[in-house]
């Protein structure tokens, strides 16, 4: 069903993540019949480029990412056909008037900010300067937002003097995965887990977010981040959110926003020996950390694991892992409920120890796995073992079970309108109020991040941390 009639401006169109997410993602979205006819994408940045340029930049971008749809040719062309482009300067007077005319009214317009935080102020300035914002205008933010909450909360000054907060849509890409919704269809559309979702019959739960990948050339950025304020700050915390938020009274915007906002304000400090920092070496061809950003002395880290607490009535005691980190072993995300033993085990101590557990798998493959308890087979006696219950996607649902892209169901929902999967200003300040003490006590302390070798588990001391508490971690990865 084609969502209305839009124009999608995105400020820093040539730039990285147009090329590799937004313009693909739009693309899908169009093969899917989403767009419809007179809806337009608009690329806009400082280069001085034509549309012809810029659709040869939309061509390669979606050869390039978008997949077996971008080989059907007059699919493409018809896209390009959608496509346009202004140079404009963000800071300058040059190509707003231009931008102006090409607006027409009656549709939604998203101006999609792709650009450097410092560039927010000049752009809002001067969407409203030449009174492009109107009651069907939204504008898209992407992280970083904010370097700590002194910064967050200047953002969100800045953009509030522009626009009004139902305007913006801050993004987590991670909010736009197909399983990270699931997780709130599972919990609240079923009865048979949420009697049980709480410290009394949950032992604890387990995050993990593992990439492979290293920081890519983006050694900068990253730097001045490291894994606390790249991935802990919002997407772990997000998955948090959802997992141990209570349920909203309806599914819409603020009410799930509020759940999660109760969540992030619960969340207790961190002791400083329940975090482990790790920065990867050298090792199987591959270069570290600090040859990747281009400083022999860097402390940033590139891993980190955590263990943290909800002090609310729900979790009270109910510990959970977080853990993530670059050049790891395997890509691997995944969130990981452990139930508690039975209370009684009335098949002795030879039957061992079991507990229930509820894998919400969400990378690389997506689904979600109960581990569940049976009699072993066999005329051994009452000898039990650990099997799954598996509900792969793919298989229960077939073809149509293809996941979209994060950015296609975000994009989406910025058209019609919909802030539910995008964060709010209190929540993203809410989260940097938990970060900042953190990342400010290691400093105090001076802690230097401990090595582990590229493509490892992290450093002994993350498994280390766990074990103390006698559990291990869940997954691949351990
Ligand atoms: C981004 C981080 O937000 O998320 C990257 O800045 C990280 O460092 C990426 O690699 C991970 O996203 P995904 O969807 O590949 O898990």
């Amino acid at each position: 069903i084609p969502v209305d009639l839009f124009d999608l401006v995105v400020f820093g169109g040539t730039g990285d993540l147009a090329r590799r997410k937004i313009l693909p993602a739009l693309f899908k979205r169009f093969c899917s019949g989403q767009m419809a006819d007179g809806a337009r994408l608009i690329g806009a940045s400082r280069r001085d480029w034509s549309d012809a340029d810029y659709r040869e930049f939309v061509r390669k971008s979606l050869s390039e990412f978008a997949g077996e749809l971008a080989l059907d040719r007059s699919l493409v062309e018809t896209f390009c056909r959608c496509v346009h482009y202004v140079s404009v300067d963000a800071n300058g007077p040059r190509g707003w008037d231009e931008l102006s005319g090409l607006m027409v009214a009656d549709r939604v317009r998203a101006f999609y900010f792709s650009v450097d935080p410092g560039l927010f102020s000049g752009l809002s300035m001067r969407l409203q300067d030449h009174e492009l914002m109107n009651e069907q205008s939204r504008v898209v933010v992407e992280k970083p937002f904010g370097h700590d909450l002194e910064t967050a909360q200047a953002l969100n000054a800045e953009l509030a003097q522009h626009f009004d907060e139902s305007q913006i849509y801050r993004i987590d890409h991670y909010l736009g995965k197909e399983t990270v919704q699931n997780l709130m269809a599972v919990r609240f559309g079923n009865m048979l887990f949420e009697p049980l979702w709480n410290a009394q019959y949950i032992d604890h739960i387990q995050i993990t977010v593992a990439e492979t990948v290293g920081v890519d050339g983006r050694g900068e950025y990253y730097e001045s981040a490291g894994a606390m304020r790249d991935m802990v700050q919002n997407h772990l915390m997000q998955l948090l959110c959802l997992i141990a938020m209570e349920p909203p009274t309806f599914f819409d915007p603020d009410a799930v926003r509020d759940e999660k906002l109760k969540v992030i304000r619960a969340l207790s400090n961190v002791e400083p020996h329940h975090i482990v920092r790790g920065q990867y070496t050298a090792a199987d061809g591959a270069t570290s950390y600090r040859e990747d950003v281009d400083n022999p002395r860097s402390r940033t880290e590139s891993f980190i694991a955590l263990k943290c607490h909800l002090n609310n009535w729900r979790w009270a005691g109910t510990p959970f892992y977080l853990r993530t980190g670059k050049r790891m072993s395997e890509r691997d995300s995944e969130i990981t409920v452990v139930f508690k033993e039975t209370p009684h085990a009335i098949f002795g101590q030879e039957a061992g120890r079991h507990n229930n557990e509820l894998t919400i798998q969400l990378q690389p493959d997506e689904g979600i796995t109960l581990g569940v308890t049976i009699k072993d087979p066999g005329p051994g006696g009452m000898r039990l073992v650990d099997v799954p219950l598996d509900m792969s996607f793919a298989e229960a649902l077939g073809p149509s079970a293809d996941s979209p892209d994060a950015y296609e169901r975000l994009i989406m929902d910025v058209i019609r309108g919909d802030q539910t999967l995008f964060m709010r200003n209190d929540e993203v300040e809410a989260a940097w109020a938990w970060t900042d003490p953190i990342i400010r006590g290691w400093q105090a302390r001076g802690d230097a991040p401990k090595p582990y070798d590229s493509y490892s588990a992290g450093p002994d001391d993350a498994t280390m941390m766990i074990r103390r508490d006698g559990r291990e971690w869940r997954g691949v990865i351990n």
